[in-house]
């Protein structure tokens, strides 16, 4: 059987982790993918860059409807029906519908059943309370069980929590995140080092660096009021308010400020060169407070060969071994990231090992090959 042609479809313009995860998948289907975007954005760019079909097709109201609302309103539903039946047309030629959020999945459902294509659902969210609300979940998992060919989760946690709300399990397929590591071995020591004078880090400093958009549920947070109880040490928080949230981000400005660490937090704003600042700290952190599905930074920060602590809960202890390939914390535990921390920064050669071992594991474990080859199989069978 011909490898299938796949329709995937995205909810959103702006570049999150599921956005940059579908760029790499897209890129190495090559002319059997194409790309819907339900907004306009970066991401668009991005997949044209590297030569991937993509075509912008707008939801408008729709795109008001939030994760943990409980129903979605009339207006939206209607720009729903007018972006549905485009998608459907584009669906034409295609063997295979793939929804890459759950708002592109709703969507995604209806046009694969308009245009009678079978669907498949990149499931990157843990359904669950306080993520999502009950009603949505449960709309979510009836969607799944009755129009949804397969379910291609990014972690067993997402899996499990699927199956837990009811969802079938005989859909399902856990396929982790990949991550290209030649962009982390480009950086030299000399550009690390530069980008750190460059951000106001003074030489010497312990620094640890965090990169995210900004969400209550990420955690930056967390990290302003570790790093209140660990003086000296500086803080690179990499990333911005991608859907609207920036009442928050001022909050964190005026939390620093309050705290008194705000000259020792270097913001920088949403970057495109994760890799730099990565290498440019000593350690990198991961604080959510909710479970994260998966987390692709976790994988980042061993990239580039940097210790990671990360919040034990979700995808994350599949990724990284406490004590071994990174530091596992309790979620939101100030106290035991800033213990954390301080144990990487006062015992330099157990942060280099676990470093080490966290560099091997991701290039053995979270490979690009190995994600594009799982979601091959995932979408064939
Ligand atoms: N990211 C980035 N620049 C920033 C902040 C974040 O490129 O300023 C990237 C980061 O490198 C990672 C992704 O955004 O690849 C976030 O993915 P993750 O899975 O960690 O979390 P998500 O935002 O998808 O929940
Ligand atoms: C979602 C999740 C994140 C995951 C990413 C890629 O954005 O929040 O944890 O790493 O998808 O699958």
């Amino acid at each position: 059987m011909a490898p299938p042609r796949v329709l995937f479809v995205d909810h959103a313009g702006v570049l999150g982790g599921a956005e940059l995860s579908l760029l790499d998948v897209a890129a190495a289907l090559g002319a059997r993918a194409r790309v819907v975007l339900l907004a306009d954005g970066p991401f668009r760019d991005l997949l044209e860059r590297r030569g991937v079909p993509v075509a912008v097709e707008p939801m408008g109201a729709l795109a008001g409807v939030r994760k943990a609302t409980r129903l979605p309103a009339p207006g939206a539903l209607l720009d729903a029906v007018r972006v549905l039946r485009r998608l459907a047309a584009r669906a034409g030629d295609v063997d295979v519908l793939c929804a890459n959020s759950q708002k592109a999945f709703v969507v995604a459902a209806l046009a694969a059943w308009r245009a009678g294509r079978p669907l498949a659902w990149m499931l990157r969210d843990i359904l669950a309370p306080p993520h999502f609300s009950g009603p949505n979940v449960r709309a979510a998992v009836l969607l799944a069980n009755t129009r949804s060919a397969r379910v291609i989760a990014n972690s067993r946690a997402t899996a499990d929590a699927f199956i837990a709300a009811g969802g079938r399990a005989a859909l399902v397929r856990v396929v982790h995140n990949g991550i290209d590591a030649a962009p982390f071995d480009a950086v030299s020591d000399d550009a690390a080092l530069a980008q750190r004078r460059a951000l106001g880090v003074p030489d010497g400093a312990f620094t640890v660096a965090m990169l995210g958009r900004f969400h209550p549920w990420k955690g930056q947070q967390v990290l302003l009021d570790a790093l209140a109880r660990l003086p000296g040490v500086h803080a690179i928080v990499a990333g911005a308010p991608l859907f609207g949230e920036d009442a928050f981000a001022r909050e964190l400005e005026s939390q620093a400020v309050r705290l008194g660490v705000r000259d020792r937090v270097h913001f920088t704003g949403f970057r495109d060169d994760a890799p730099v600042l990565l290498r440019a700290a000593d350690a990198v952190v991961h604080a959510s407070v909710y479970p994260e599905p998966f987390g692709r930074v976790i994988v980042e920060g061993m990239l580039a060969r940097r210790p990671v602590i990360a919040s034990n809960a979700g995808g994350v202890p599949e990724i990284v071994e406490d004590g071994v390939t990174g530091l596992l914390v309790p979620p939101g535990d100030v106290a035991a990231l800033a213990a954390a921390i301080a144990s990487l920064r006062d015992d330099r050669p157990r942060a280099a090992a676990i470093a080490e071992r966290g560099a091997a594991w991701a290039r053995e474990r979270f490979t690009v090959a190995a994600m594009v080859r799982g979601i091959e199989e995932a979408l064939a069978t």
